[in-house]
């Protein structure tokens, strides 16, 4: 594959001539869009180069690089593999490129870089429990990492997830909550933060699940992604029941440029996200002297 940069870590591309990280945008097509939650759409993609298709492979926790051609580029989580599921990105429409995003139709074409990041740490966590915990939008990145946990239910003890949202219309990948919630080796918790009609499940913030799971912290690692507010509460609540920071694992999101660790863009502390990063443990985060 033309796009290796020769450099990575798998050797694939020394010992078999292609390479799974593209470095340069290569083009794929919209093949459909779906209205997730009000401003997310997920837009599900397939590469126009059935070569880059079969090599490209992603580990949950990573990144992509997508442009938008004429508008720009932004950094995007993946779902697990392409094999396991159709490539697609879940986005929130909050600025120029993603609005333009927003505005493109099935059939537009995409340019995608990538996949780019240090990913979820699963070689370490076998045995423990993995309580995922996210608020709103913070699911995105989460999935991957759900759907790679279940795909490997007896490699870990109890998994659990704690999912608040403002309110009903808000819970994303509803389809796969309610697949979920009939999984007998998944616990999921959801709640609302304000009572709505028709609502039968729970209302309050999401730390206030901690309890009603009862969650367990030895032998566990919680994955929190959500807005700085539930992420220090939901912190909080771990830290007081005795949850090592090593045990804390959450995603940083930076302005990204070049994604692979040159432009210092994505400089935190000492460390760039982009290759460091974009997943960390809360120790490091607090070393980091930086606010999520
Ligand atoms: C590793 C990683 C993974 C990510 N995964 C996802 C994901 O899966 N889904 C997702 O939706 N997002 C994700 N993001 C976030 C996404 O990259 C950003 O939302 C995106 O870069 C926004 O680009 P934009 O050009 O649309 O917004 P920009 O135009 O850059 O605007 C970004 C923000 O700045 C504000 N802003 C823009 N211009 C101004 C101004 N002049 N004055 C004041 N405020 C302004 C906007 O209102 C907005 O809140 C991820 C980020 C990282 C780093
Ligand atoms: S985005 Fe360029 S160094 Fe990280």
């Amino acid at each position: 594959m033309a796009n290796c940069h020769g450099n990575h870590e798998h050797g694939n591309c020394k010992t078999t001539g292609l390479c799974p990280i593209v470095t340069f945008p290569e083009v794929v097509n919209i093949d459909e869009i779906r209205d997730e939650i009000p401003e997310v759409k997920t837009f599900y993609l397939s590469f126009t180069n059935k070569d880059v298709e079969r090599e490209f492979r992603i580990k949950s926790g990573q990144f992509i690089m997508c442009t938008v051609f004429g508008a720009g580029e932004f950094a995007v989580s993946l779902p697990p593999s392409p094999e396991n599921d159709r490539f697609h990105i879940s986005v929130r429409a909050v600025g120029k490129v993603t609005n333009a995003l927003h505005a493109l139709k099935p059939g537009d074409k995409l340019g995608v870089r990538g996949p780019f990041g240090n990913g979820f740490p699963f070689e370490d966590i076998k045995g423990k429990n993995i309580i995922y915990v996210a608020g709103g939008i913070g699911l995105i990145p989460l999935r991957s990492s759900i759907v790679h946990a279940l795909q490997h239910r007896e490699d870990f003890g109890r998994i659990i997830l704690l999912y608040g949202a403002r309110s009903s219309q808000d819970l994303m990948y509803q389809p796969d909550i309610r697949e979920w919630q009939q999984n007998a080796g998944f616990e999921t918790f959801i709640t609302i933060d304000r009572p709505e009609e028709g609502w039968t499940g729970e209302v309050g913030y999401v730390n206030q699940l901690i309890e009603k799971a009862k969650v367990p912290v030895d032998n566990s690692v919680a994955f929190v992604c959500g807005p700085p507010v539930m992420f220090n509460s939901v912190i909080g609540e771990f830290l007081k029941r005795g949850m090592s920071e090593d045990a804390i694992i959450s995603t940083l999101e930076r302005l990204m440029k070049c994604g692979i660790g040159k432009c210092q863009h994505c400089a935190v502390g000492r460390t760039l996200v982009c290759t460091d990063g974009p997943v960390y443990t809360y120790r490091q985060i607090k070393t980091l002297g930086e606010q999520i």
